[in-house]
């Protein structure tokens, strides 16, 4: 049998990141994936050059049952550590968007650096290999540790003092996503808060779409607001008009916060105050048809199909301005401002750039990860702590790892 100091399961971003670091700090680590390749969200993630972290991050940009855990581990390896790391390995890289910051290349570029620092680390790969039962035992041949985990595997038993589990969420099970984390969790009596789709496109019911259907593929920046009158999340960025509903930044983001059966609230035009502007045109004597008016201040083809949505004010919303009533115009602005709609659904985890939910973090040590059950550890996705969209994910992977990976070094060297 096989001996090793940790085993972690789960070759994405926190698994290597925390493979990489407790390798330097004097640990043999084995880090074992079902996949062939290894980081296969990295190398999607951001189009290709993966928004890898921000540079303004706080617990605030996190959202789980206790969102503050999340607090330690990010003060204690920040986006500078990270930045710092990506500049030693020369990848060049760049602010894209609030703080965003992306690969100037290839997120391959990342995922050739962690594997470079495993190296550094003298980690061992297993990879691709299944995983069939883990066992604990409280006699433990590992001088100062006092756990010992058995992990049965196709490539035979191997035996750790800890064993990390960084297998991230359902999101994408094309590419390896597993609920082996979960499953975990639970065999060892932790608890796992119901997980759902996060950062997810949303959809709406076919019949009531169908004027919008004809919309897809426009973008336009929005302010969305969850539909709630307690505790309302607000964003202000682009959406996109789908064949089955809504997706962009604003909706992803909103997503996370969005309940079943609740509305969203939509300003489509926040930059304008579209009725003053109406009512302003017709006082000047305005000809022009309202939606021509109308496309000045938003997307001709979403002034197009909102006018045709009036048919409660006569077919006002087709007259010239000049002719239309002050209060079809008011109407026609004020909805626009407070468009008030209620999702159906989501695009599911086949869409979902995360997973929300996941193993309790009342169950976790917030200094550690390590969980109630002696020397079993719990980092990145597969963890109750979820991100907004813009980076703040991988920081919470790397975080997690980090904090993961100096604990293994303290109470196993
Ligand atoms: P991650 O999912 O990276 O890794 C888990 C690993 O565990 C995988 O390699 C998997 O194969 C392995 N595994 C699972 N089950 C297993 C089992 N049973 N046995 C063995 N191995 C198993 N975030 C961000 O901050 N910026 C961004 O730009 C993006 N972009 C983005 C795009 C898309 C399309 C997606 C789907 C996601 C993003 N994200 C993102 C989110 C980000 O990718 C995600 O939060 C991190 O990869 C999570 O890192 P983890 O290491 O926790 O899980």
């Amino acid at each position: 049998m096989q001996e090793f100091d940790v085993a972690i399961v789960g070759a994405g971003a926190a698994g290597l990141f925390c493979a990489s670091v407790a390798g330097q700090l004097g640990l043999r680590v084995v880090l074992i994936d079902h996949s062939a390749r290894v980081a296969e969200k990295i190398r999607i993630s951001g189009g290709g050059r993966s928004n890898f972290t921000n540079t303004q991050v706080s617990a605030a940009n996190y959202l789980g049952q206790n969102p503050r855990f999340a607090k330690s581990a990010l003060a204690r390896y920040t986006p500078r550590d990270f930045v710092e790391l990506v500049r030693k390995h020369g990848i060049g890289f760049h602010e894209k968007h609030k703080g965003q910051l992306f690969c100037d290349q290839s997120a391959q570029q990342l995922i050739d650096m962690l594997l470079a620092e495993c190296t550094a680390g003298g980690v061992t790969h297993w990879q691709p290999c299944a995983l069939h039962s883990v066992r604990f035992s409280a006699s433990s041949p590992f001088g100062k540790s006092a756990s010992c985990y058995e992990i049965d595997s196709e490539r035979g038993t191997l035996r750790c003092a800890a064993l990390v589990v960084a297998t991230g969420g359902l999101s994408i099970p094309k590419i390896g996503a597993s609920n082996w984390g979960y499953r975990i969790a639970r065999q060892f009596d932790l608890p796992v808060v119901p997980t759902r789709p996060a950062l997810v496109p949303l959809t709406f019911d076919a019949a009531a779409w169908a004027p919008f259907a004809e919309l897809s593929g426009l973008s336009l920046p929005v302010e969305i607001a969850t539909g709630g009158k307690k505790d309302t999340m607000r964003f202000q960025e682009d959406l996109l008009f789908t064949h089955r509903g809504l997706s962009g930044p604003a909706v992803l983001q909103i997503s996370s916060y969005w309940q079943s059966g609740t509305p969203i609230r939509l300003n489509l035009a926040p930059s304008n105050v579209v009725a003053e502007q109406l009512l302003q045109a017709k006082a000047e004597g305005n000809r022009r048809k309202i939606a021509n008016v109308l496309a000045a201040l938003v997307p001709s083809r979403l002034a197009d199909t909102w006018v045709a949505r009036g048919p409660q004010y006569g077919h006002e919303w087709n007259r010239p301005v000049n002719e239309a009533s002050d209060k079809s115009l008011q109407a026609l602005g004020e909805q626009l401002a407070r468009w008030e709609l209620t999702p159906t659904g989501t695009e599911g985890y086949a869409k979902a750039e995360v997973t929300a939910g996941g193993v309790d973090t009342a169950a976790l040590s917030s200094q550690s990860m390590e969980s109630r059950q002696s020397g079993l550890y719990f980092i990145g996705e597969v963890v109750d702590i979820t991100g907004w969209l813009g980076g703040y994910n991988f920081q919470w992977a790397w975080s997690s790892a980090f904090a993961c990976a100096q604990a293994l070094a303290a109470s196993l060297r």
